[in-house]
């Protein structure tokens, strides 16, 4: 299985942090945020990445991070998004990369304490389609939300609602996503949404629909860094609690992850 990190955008709600550099690099703590997603992959055994990002500080990705070995990395490539056509017509930049395999998809801005060794093991032996990582939350107006059939990961998703006024639930659908080769089709049949971008919610309805997506309820703290009130919480979280290290540095082991269904 390959990893794509999504890291493009404006990070406009960030500014004025963003006005000079791109989201991803900005600091968690001690280390740029883009390291985050990369050991994450790592941590699940996936060592060939590309990397999407854009916009005008791109060439800084690759003076920070080389050709990754010095990570751990074993193969590190890097896409260029023009414009800002939101998280899946980025995704699409990944279809020569993935070349038909599995793909972990981490969107540059999501960390996790734990990590997703379990969950890609599992989708691994998926014989196709899709795997979501969930994750309850207090403020699930600013995320893709789940809709569930019965009890909340015991039960298979329904629907998933983009940043829903009225939320059918807690269960935020991370920025963590597991796809078959199938999505770049999926992605390039979509329809911009309200806001003009192809949205991510949309390639996992797909999925839905076709009764091809499983999930597993996320261990350990997540959250996102897009705004100033995560990017300050992301920081205390792993100054606090410490979020997957590479290099030598000890990470807890995220327990058996709960509820998969399908
Ligand atoms: C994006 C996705 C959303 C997901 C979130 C996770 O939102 O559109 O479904 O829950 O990432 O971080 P954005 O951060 O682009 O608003």
């Amino acid at each position: 299985m390959k990893g794509v990190i999504l890291a493009g955008g404006l990070g406009s709600r960030l500014r004025p942090l963003t006005l000079v550099t791109n989201k991803h690099l900005l600091p968690i703590y001690d280390r740029p945020m883009i390291h985050y997603p990369i050991e994450c992959l790592l941590n699940a055994g996936i060592r060939d990445v590309l990397i999407v990002t854009g916009g005008d500080h791109a060439g800084d990705f690759l003076r920070l991070l080389r050709n990754g070995k010095h990570l751990g990395l074993r193969h590190l490539e890097f896409a260029y998004q023009e414009g800002e056509g939101g998280i899946a017509d980025a995704l699409r930049l990944a279809e020569d990369f993935a070349d038909d395999d599995k793909i972990c998809v981490v969107l540059g801005d999501n960390i996790i304490q734990g990590d997703i060794r379990q969950a890609a093991g599992d989708f691994f032996s998926q014989r196709s389609g899709a795997k979501l990582l969930l994750k309850e939350v207090s403020d699930p107006q600013r995320f893709g939300v789940a809709r569930f059939e019965g009890e909340p990961g015991a039960s298979p998703i329904t629907e998933i609602i983009e940043k829903p006024a009225n939320p059918p639930s807690n269960f935020a659908v991370t920025g963590i996503y597991f796809y078959d080769g199938a999505v770049f089709d999926m992605c390039n049949s979509l329809k911009p949404s309200e806001r003009g971008e192809l949205e991510i919610t949309d390639v996992n309805n797909f999925y839905l629909q076709r009764g091809d997506l499983t999930y597993d309820i996320l261990d350990g703290w997540w959250t996102d860094a897009g705004t100033i009130e995560s990017l300050y919480r992301a920081t205390n979280l792993v100054a606090d609690g410490g979020a997957n290290k590479v290099e030598g540095r000890p990470h807890k082991s995220a327990q058996a992850a709960a509820g998969t269904s399908r």
